[in-house]
């Protein structure tokens, strides 16, 4: 464990002092501590302005224009085409994200879907083999046929056109230097690369960037990008068009159209139609602060709504941090909320969905009596929200494995935001081009389209959007965002992002202490346990309390900001390699 702490600040610190930025000392690593892996104990100050995100060179990008007089949503896309360099395996220009933003000037919130679509020639069995059977998920995932229509750029474009300030090509500057010039290949990327040879070496293209002359990247190594190199200068003069119609999306159909592994089925047309969507934030009240967050195609909003929903009429605060009785509360609040869904939640422009009838508080207050007991539930079902549009759905049977990336900023003009984004799987689909992964995140779709003739809500349709669990979150009191947070993680995304408001809200932690603070996640009842000092002890409590609990390594990646009445508290995950930066 040490040793991977000390990897991990020999990394920051290097990337740090050999970046290509004047003010490269300007951003400083976080300090050495001595709790177990707690590398960042204490969050980060300023007065002005604030960034935390999954790697230093991205911060750092994000700084540049932050300092300069940029906005968040000018700052994001710096921060975006740098992760889609640095961390390629998470996010980039092949995936797709969300992002909820307070707009100073206006007050108002707004979230927009950037998620990608699956092609119109998708049929409901894309998945499944000639016996209607699900396929396994990584025969799914690698090749072709796993790819949805890429938002990321389309939305990057959005973020600027609606709240941008800085010159467009402006953003673009590091993101163009560290892939020219090469940047520093850290430990984590390494890692990853070495753990998944044999799917890297399915595509040319993906094997010669991680793998070039046979030998695999290595931590510390340069690692220049000159095909990502000439997408950003198409990008940063031709804005996103060229992605959804000119030469980079015939590049992006062929390398689908012709992958060996699992030939896809996207055309051009699929490109051309792609539209970003701004969907209306779902806010749910809880200790007289708004949750607010994405709602479907995402299922992040609901879920953590329901979560908090649930637990708003018990005593978390009292029992503490430390008591099996709080794990247990949130445990099958969660259990209960992941049941609702896997039955209901997938992308509403499809399927019909109780949207209001889930976070309902009356719906959520009967719900929340189920947990009057002191010992787990023993079976858990979904409820009956109220809905004026009764609807037949399976449960859902999606995949989904950790994965994705996080960043929340805060402006010197007040404005925030809060981007989760992806190319789904490490490495997506595997299939590279034009200097990024292709996602695979019609993956996250039900394999199963339906269960006993009953149709799954989250099924493949042509042209409909994979649910999602990523949750990026603002929450606001008297109108103000006070607390920016969200996390990669898969599925766990939700219950990284509720226990953190949790410790913040209820147990009083500052952001870097709610976010250090060991996960225990339940979504269909196992308890997943953090492996960390104390845990031996809850494992043993939560079993008394009729729960099978796991020790687990538990890869959350939760970025966020509190912004309070003295200024900005930045707390970054040490379970990656991100910090928190401001001024
Ligand atoms: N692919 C990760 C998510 O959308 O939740």
């Amino acid at each position: 464990m040490y040793t991977r702490i000390l990897t991990v600040l020999i990394f920051v610190i290097f990337t740090l002092a050999n970046a290509n930025s004047q003010q490269a000392t300007d951003i400083v690593a976080p300090e050495p501590a001595s709790p177990i892996r707690l590398v960042k104990t204490k969050p980060v100050i300023a007065k002005n302005w604030m960034i935390s995100a999954a790697n230093p060179l991205a911060v750092k990008a994000g700084a540049n224009i932050l300092r300069a007089g940029g906005t968040a949503a000018d700052a994001a896309i710096a921060v975006q085409l740098v992760l889609g360099l640095v961390e390629p395996q998470s996010s980039g220009l092949g995936g797709g994200a969300f992002v909820i933003y307070f707009d100073a000037s206006s007050e108002k919130l707004t979230t927009l879907d950037g998620r990608e679509t699956a092609p119109m020639a998708a049929t409901p069995r894309l998945f499944q083999d000639d016996k209607g059977e699900p396929l396994k998920f990584y025969s799914a995932v690698v090749g072709g046929r796993s790819v949805g229509v890429p938002g990321t750029p389309k939305l990057l474009e959005e973020l600027h056109t609606r709240w941008g300030k800085s010159p467009w090509p402006s953003l673009f500057n590091d993101a163009i230097a560290l892939s020219a010039n090469g940047f520093q290949v850290s430990p984590r990327l390494e890692s990853l690369v070495r753990k998944d040879l044999k799917r890297l070496g399915s595509d040319q293209t993906t094997s010669d960037y991680f793998m070039p002359n046979g030998k695999r990247i290595v931590a510390g190594d340069i690692l220049k990008n000159p095909a990502y190199v000439e997408s950003l200068k198409i990008f940063a003069t031709e804005k996103s068009a060229p992605f959804y119609q000119g030469k980079i999306a015939k590049s992006i159909v062929a390398k689908i159209r012709n992958a060996t592994k699992n030939p896809g089925v996207m055309q051009l047309s699929d490109l051309a139609r792609y539209e970003i969507k701004q969907r209306p934030p779902v806010c749910v009240t809880y200790r007289a602060h708004e949750i607010c967050g994405m709602g479907p195609p995402s299922s992040g909003g609901l879920t953590v709504g329901q979560i908090l929903g649930i637990l708003q009429s018990h005593d978390i605060k009292s029992l503490g941090s430390d008591n099996p009785q709080s794990w247990r509360l949130i445990g099958d609040a969660s259990r209960l909320a992941f049941a609702d869904r896997g039955r209901y939640m997938a992308d509403s422009d499809y399927v019909p969905l109780p949207l209001k009838g889930l976070i309902d508080p009356d719906y959520l207050a009967e719900r929340s009596k189920l947990l009057q007991g002191r010992m787990s539930l023993k079976t858990v079902s979904p409820g009956t929200p109220k809905w004026d549009h009764a609807q037949l759905y399976a449960d859902d049977e999606a995949i989904e494995l950790p994965s994705t990336s996080h960043f929340s900023i805060v402006d010197q003009y007040g404005n925030a935001l809060s981007m989760t984004t992806t190319i789904e799987n490490g490495f997506g689909s595997r299939l590279m081009t034009n200097g990024f992964l292709l996602n695979n995140e019609l993956t996250d779709f039900s394999f199963r389209s339906h269960k006993d003739g009953v149709p799954i809500a989250n099924r493949v349709e042509p042209g409909k959007r994979p649910r999602s669990s990523m949750a990026p979150t603002i929450v606001m009191k008297d109108g103000k965002p006070r607390f920016v947070i969200g996390s990669p993680g898969g599925s766990r995304i939700i219950g990284y992002v509720a226990k953190t408001i949790i410790a913040w809200l209820d147990w009083d932690m500052d952001v870097q202490e709610a976010i250090n603070l060991p996960h225990m996640v339940n979504r269909f009842g196992v308890f997943d346990i953090e492996k960390e000092a104390k845990v031996d002890v809850m494992k043993q409590m939560l079993g008394a309390l009729g729960y099978l609990a796991v020790l687990k390594n538990l890869n959350s990646g939760l970025h966020g900001i509190e912004i309070t009445p003295d200024g900005l508290q930045g707390g970054a995950d040490n379970r990656r390699e991100g910090i928190a930066y401001g001024e």
